[in-house]
């Protein structure tokens, strides 16, 4: 019903693009539901429309065009089509159970709102970098098979006064005339009341610019925002959105999930499941990704087929000194920095093993600064920096 009401406001509002949009929508919903003659009939109907509109036949083409800056004429708005598969996303129980009463919310809005219990489909993601806020938009626009709209804040804070409300509205417009899931990402760039060196007037007038556009939207609009700066968010915007998700750094049985996941078929038969879940507490979903991959790029150039455990935990080590603010320019840095970290697994043996170059030369780069030379000569010998 949804839809059909969608395809009326359209025909009103002599609007052909969003009439199209959703009627491209219907079908899919139809053909999804085993009903192919009726989408095959709405389908044909849009095959005959001028060409623009035509588009939306497939459901997987919208016929709007994407809004774009005037001043710069980048888009505003990134367009995209993800799909999920297999079981690679995980989230903490109360997330996802959050994310599942979100999308139970949205797919039966018309019923909710049909016994007036409808709540606008407005869901808001918060938490530390790399900790899954983006790639939950994309599986929620893939699990409602909507494409993701996603709004890009640093194109649409235009460099022109007043040029942004503009921007907005046209977000917005677009956003209400094609069905999608609206994700507003890095959200504090809008939204954050105050506190950068811009114009504090242009930047009020810009959170009330949202405020009005979010307002306006109807409530069957889905619209997801994500920031990892919580705090700097007017409460005014927060009461826009009725669903709300915290996100963490993965505890210890999601971290596990996480690391058995990323590492998938390169998982080596050696590795000590407890000591690799226990060194990555509190780092992100995201660190832990870029740490498999690193491991499976070195497993691959030496022609292995499982990651080398001592390397994944060279690589988690070396990704949480980076974390920690702390920069190791050589090896003989590495080296001191990870037998600092966690010495009970860096054996001298390990570490000569991890760097190609004796024991004896590992010992020489434990034993201070000076020992430097004998390191970088043997990197040279070697013909490995690492
Ligand atoms: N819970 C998770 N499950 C699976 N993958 C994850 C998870 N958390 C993070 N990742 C991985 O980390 C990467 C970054 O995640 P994502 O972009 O969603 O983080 P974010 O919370 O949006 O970060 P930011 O605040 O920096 O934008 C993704 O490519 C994803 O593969
Ligand atoms: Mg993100």
């Amino acid at each position: 019903m949804s839809e059909v009401l969608k395809i009326l406001d359209g025909a009103l509002k002599a609007n052909a693009s969003m009439a199209g949009n959703y009627a491209g929508l219907l079908a899919d919903k139809l053909e999804r539901s085993g009903e192919r003659e009726d989408a095959l009939r709405i389908r044909d109907r849009l095959a005959r429309a001028p060409s623009a509109m035509a588009f939306a036949q497939d459901g997987s083409r919208m016929a709007t065009a994407v809004p774009t800056d005037t001043e710069s004429r980048l888009e505003t708005v990134d367009v995209s089509y993800p799909q999920f598969q297999g079981n690679g996303f995980h989230l903490s129980s109360a997330a996802a159970r959050r994310v599942q009463e979100f999308i139970g919310s949205v797919s039966n809005y018309d019923r909710f709102a049909a016994a007036g219990v409808a709540s606008v489909n407005r869901l808001f993601l918060y938490g530390p970098p790399g900790t899954g806020k983006t790639m939950t938009a994309r599986w929620i626009a893939s699990e409602l098979a909507l494409p993701l709209a996603t709004v890009r804040c640093d194109t649409l804070i235009s460099s022109l006064l007043g040029q942004t409300s503009r921007n907005l509205r046209r977000v917005f417009d677009f956003a209400e005339q094609t069905p999608c899931v609206l994700l507003l990402d890095e959200f504090d760039a809008l939204a954050s009341a105050r506190g950068n060196e811009r114009d504090v007037g242009e930047l009020q007038r810009i959170v009330i610019a949202l405020l009005q556009n979010i307002d306006a939207l109807p409530g069957h609009a889905i619209v997801v925002a994500a920031t990892n700066f919580a705090q700097g968010i007017d409460p005014a915007v927060w009461r826009r959105f009725p669903f709300q998700i915290s996100f963490a750094v993965p505890d210890a049985s999601l971290r596990e999930a996480l690391w058995k996941t990323m590492l998938g078929g390169f998982c080596p038969a050696s590795l000590h499941w407890d000591e690799l879940v226990s060194f990555s507490e509190g780092i992100s979903g995201a660190v832990i990704e870029q740490v498999c991959q690193d491991a499976i790029r070195t497993a691959i150039m030496a022609g292995q087929s499982e990651a080398d455990a001592a390397e994944i935990l060279r690589r988690l080590g070396l990704a949480i000194s980076l974390l920690n603010g702390q920069h190791l320019p050589s090896i003989e840095d590495e080296v001191r920095w990870l037998r600092q970290w966690r010495g009970e697994a860096f054996s001298l043996r390990e570490l000569a093993k991890l760097y190609a170059v004796s024991t004896r030369q590992i010992s020489n780069m434990l034993r201070g600064p000076n020992a430097g030379k004998t390191a970088s000569k043997a990197t040279k010998r070697s013909g490995k920096p690492r």
